[in-house]
């Protein structure tokens, strides 16, 4: 098994992954669901207790990739087929993201939690009629490998941002961005340098209503050059061996 699957999550469709998938699930349903953030946007605020239902139910399915694998279908006409988005960053790397992540990310569309057109509405779609398919299409998306794909910065804030990035967030999203599963924490390893960017931005900016508190004040104390470096870094990170 390749090192970077913690949890069991295959990315061949071996015959054992079923049962090593819903066993290392239900280990995460607590570590995921207990954290859901604190709520403020008005328009977020409605969607709150109907996300975190929705969040719970589906940590709770037992997924299949392969029935997701259909799913992904329409996702793949903006994600890609391989699930590496767009380099520009307007599209993100969803490939590889951990399952926890995926599925968080898909319930706080469709319920005001994060706000974005294109996503918002691919996450209502008919064919994601209820929490089993959202476990399906994100457990597929969480097997396709990620690679390192995206454009990075030009290099000039890289030393001021690694080292912010050390200091300010290492610590939940790891050395090179790996994040983790089990916690919920999303992998930034090889992201789009341009989505990266974006995301100080739509955080404290309230696009983001489900990211916590914590990373609206961390964001906020940085200046350009930080933000810049700190995306260049991680967009980068997804060129390490041992991180697909
Ligand atoms: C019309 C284009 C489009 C379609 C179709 C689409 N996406 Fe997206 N997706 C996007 C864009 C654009 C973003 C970035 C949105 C933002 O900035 O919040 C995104 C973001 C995401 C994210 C958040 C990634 C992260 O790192 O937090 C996930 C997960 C995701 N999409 C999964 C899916 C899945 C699964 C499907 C199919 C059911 C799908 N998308 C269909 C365009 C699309
Ligand atoms: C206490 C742990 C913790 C710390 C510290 C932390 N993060 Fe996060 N981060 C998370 C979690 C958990 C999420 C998922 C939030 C959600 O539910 O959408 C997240 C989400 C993100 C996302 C969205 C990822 C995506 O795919 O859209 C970005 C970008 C991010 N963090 C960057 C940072 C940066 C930069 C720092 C340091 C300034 C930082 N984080 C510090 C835990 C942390």
């Amino acid at each position: 098994m390749r090192k970077n699957l913690p949890m069991g999550i295959p990315h061949k469709r071996d015959s054992w992954w079923l049962l090593t998938v819903s066993v290392a699930l239900a280990m995460m349903v607590a570590a995921v669901g207990a954290a859901s953030p604190p709520v403020t946007a008005d328009r977020a605020s409605a969607g709150g207790a109907k996300a975190r239902a929705e969040l719970r139910e589906a940590l709770r399915a037992t997924p299949d990739a392969r029935r997701g694998q259909a799913l992904f279908a329409p996702c793949a006409a903006c994600h890609g087929a391989d699930g590496r988005g767009v380099t520009d960053g307007s599209v993100p790397v969803i490939a590889g993201q951990h399952y926890t992540v995926i599925v968080k990310q898909l319930v706080d569309y469709r319920h005001e939690q994060r706000w974005d057109m294109q996503m918002e509405h691919a996450s209502r779609m008919a064919g994601l009629a209820g929490s089993q398919d959202l476990a399906d299409v994100a457990a597929f998306a969480a097997t396709l490998p990620r690679g390192f794909v995206g454009a990075h910065g030009d290099g000039t804030s890289l030393a001021r941002g690694t080292a912010s990035y050390f200091e300010r967030c290492e610590r939940c999203h790891g050395p090179l961005g790996e994040g983790d599963a089990e916690r919920g924490i999303p992998r930034l390893a090889g992201q789009h340098y341009g989505y990266l960017y974006r995301q100080f931005f739509d955080v404290v900016e309230g696009r983001r209503p489900n990211m916590d508190q914590l990373h609206d004040t961390l964001m906020r104390s940085f200046d350009r050059e930080q933000i810049v470096g700190i995306s260049d870094y991680l967009s980068r990170t997804g060129l390490e061996p041992g991180i697909r």
